[in-house]
């Protein structure tokens, strides 16, 4: 694992419902990339992006295991002196899915905004996605604003976001988050 400041160096192992979450490693790349491709159809996370995200203080990259197993990841990008974090993508091994790992991984995500000093996390999730928008809901994430054609033509995006406890910051899409991640599954 890295050293230094980055915020994955700050989330320690987090034990919930069976399901550890801990910071991500080299070694776990290959079945990140077997998870990413079991979960989205396209504008997936390759494996050199993922290495990348390892090595990148502002792309905290978790993972969730369970019997010793990779089955989920969260990407979350957090900014310098930005006080609201994107979770960039997130994802369980279809096998896994139900069992908490979702939730679990995005509880870890939040808390890795709060250790980074952010108030608020947003996303951006298909209208037609029930499961994501179950998890999302569930952890008391709430729509913002639509992004029309952010999947492509008529497929928008919903913003979702949830404030900390501390929060004032406002709902910031942007033209440079539009660059971001968009993919047709999430
Ligand atoms: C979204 C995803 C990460 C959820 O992971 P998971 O491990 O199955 O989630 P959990 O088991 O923690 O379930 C979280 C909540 O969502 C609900 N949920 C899970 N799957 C669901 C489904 N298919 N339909 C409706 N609700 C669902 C659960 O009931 C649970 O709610 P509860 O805690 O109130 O009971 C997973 O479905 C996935 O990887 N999907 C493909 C990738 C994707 O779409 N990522 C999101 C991009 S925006």
């Amino acid at each position: 694992m890295r050293d230094g400041g980055g915020v994955t160096d700050r989330v320690t192992d987090r034990v919930i419902g069976g399901v550890v979450v801990r910071p991500a490693r080299e070694e776990d790349v290959v079945r990140l990339v077997e998870i990413e491709e079991a979960s989205f159809e396209g504008h997936r996370i390759a494996r050199p992006r993922f290495a990348r995200m390892l090595r990148h203080p502002t792309r905290p990259l978790l993972v969730a295991e369970s019997g010793g197993r990779v089955v989920g990841y969260a990407s979350l990008l957090v900014r310098r002196a930005f006080p609201e974090a994107r979770l960039y993508s997130i994802a369980v091994d279809p096998e896994f899915r139900g069992r908490s790992a979702g939730s679990a991984l995005l509880d870890a995500a939040e808390s890795a905004a709060r250790d980074h000093g952010c108030a608020s996390v947003r996303l951006e999730v298909s209208p037609s996605n029930a499961a994501a928008l179950a998890l999302y809901r569930s952890r008391g994430f709430a729509e913002v604003r639509r992004w029309p054609d952010w999947y492509g033509r008529g497929c928008p995006a919903l913003v979702l976001r949830k404030a900390g406890a501390s929060s004032s910051s406002q709902e910031t899409g942007s033209a440079q988050g539009r660059r971001l991640r968009s993919d047709p599954e999430s």
